[in-house]
């Protein structure tokens, strides 16, 4: 595996196509990730144009700094959550004067997936980890599986996983996680997680192949999802990336699941009310005016070109509004 971060940016080219960004103006990429969409922001801003960038994972600003080289003097990197954006935004306003556009590509990059150490992958032996922050919170996924209650555990299984089966998983790890934390277990493994879920299912190592996605994937995203708090962070980070954004300026959302893409497209739909008033009212009086445009009424998705290189982007959607 190379040493370098390798992520391939998701519908990049269809990024650019609807934030058009263009010479000295700035935009806001809340997912730095290796820096993919940045580079080719900066690329057509040129010569005075600049990001504002955040990211919670020091490897992957690591490897964007060192991508990203010859335009550090037009990159501010915020090692933070991007719901820090309505108290960041305020230190970088006047240094960013053309704020044109917002880009948010959620989820977890190709590189953190496919490192063993970050307990992402079931494909992997590593710690039950998930953090997107390399270590700097303190909830992992092992200590979900280990101390969180019955109930919240089936909700996220439920809820976020949307697996049929949550309920006989829950109760199955439940009776499991008496045997690791008899024997003191502090956290747990990957490959002690997966075995035991493949267990719960009666499903044997060897006849994995006969399964399309892996019985785990449904519980391994409904993990990710509660150790990193993703769904509340995409709820609260869209009015505040629209409150940001002046007249004309666009929001652009890629998201690699229907959970995320839910909350992007209603919240997008609830932009658009129009007035409720009765038509014999003089002026409007219910406020409901609409906030924004919907530029992508379907959701982009990756064309089969895009799908066959990189197998990654085959669930992302992007959705794009321009602020009225
Ligand atoms: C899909 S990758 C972004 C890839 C990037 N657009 C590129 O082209 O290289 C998503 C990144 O968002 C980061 N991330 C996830 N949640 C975050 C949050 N709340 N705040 C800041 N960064 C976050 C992850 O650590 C990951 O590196």
């Amino acid at each position: 595996m190379p040493n370098d971060y390798y992520h391939q940016s998701v519908l990049a080219k269809e990024v650019l196509q609807y934030l058009e960004p263009k010479k000295n103006q700035d935009f806001i990429d809340c997912t730095l990730g290796g820096g993919g969409h940045t580079s080719l922001i900066l690329e057509q801003t040129k010569p005075h144009g600049r990001v504002l960038a955040f990211e919670r994972d020091q490897t992957a600003i690591q490897a964007s700094k060192k991508k990203l080289n010859q335009d550090l003097n037009r990159l501010f990197i915020v090692n933070s959550s991007y719901t820090d954006l309505k108290t960041v935004w305020p230190k970088y306003e006047k240094k960013m004067p053309n704020l044109q556009g917002i880009l948010l590509d959620l989820g977890l990059s190709s590189d953190q997936l496919d490192k063993a150490n970050r307990g992402f992958s079931f494909k992997d032996q590593g710690p039950l980890d998930m953090r997107f922050d390399d270590q700097q919170q303190t909830l992992t996924a092992s200590d979900i599986i280990l101390e969180w209650p019955e109930d919240k555990l089936n909700k996220i299984f439920w809820e976020y996983g949307e697996e049929k089966k949550a309920r006989a998983l829950t109760k199955g790890i439940i009776k499991n996680r008496s045997s690791w934390t008899k024997q003191k277990q502090k956290f747990i493994t990957t490959a002690m997680f997966v075995s035991v879920i493949l267990q719960i299912l009666k499903i044997k190592e060897t006849s994995l192949a006969r399964f399309r996605v892996h019985p785990a994937t449904k519980v391994f995203q409904a993990l990710r999802i509660a150790v990193n708090d993703e769904l509340n962070n995409v709820a609260s980070i869209l009015p505040i990336a629209l409150e940001i954004l002046p007249a004309g300026g666009r929001l652009a959302v890629i998201s690699f699941h229907s959970l995320e893409d839910r909350i992007v497209k209603n919240y997008f739909k609830s932009l658009l009310k129009t007035c409720t008033c009765p038509k014999s009212a003089p002026v409007c009086t219910c406020e409901s005016i609409a906030r924004a445009k919907i530029l992508t009424t379907k959701g982009v998705r990756p064309s089969a070109g895009e799908v066959k290189n990189n197998y990654r982007s085959r669930s992302a959607t992007l959705r794009v509004i321009e602020k009225l």
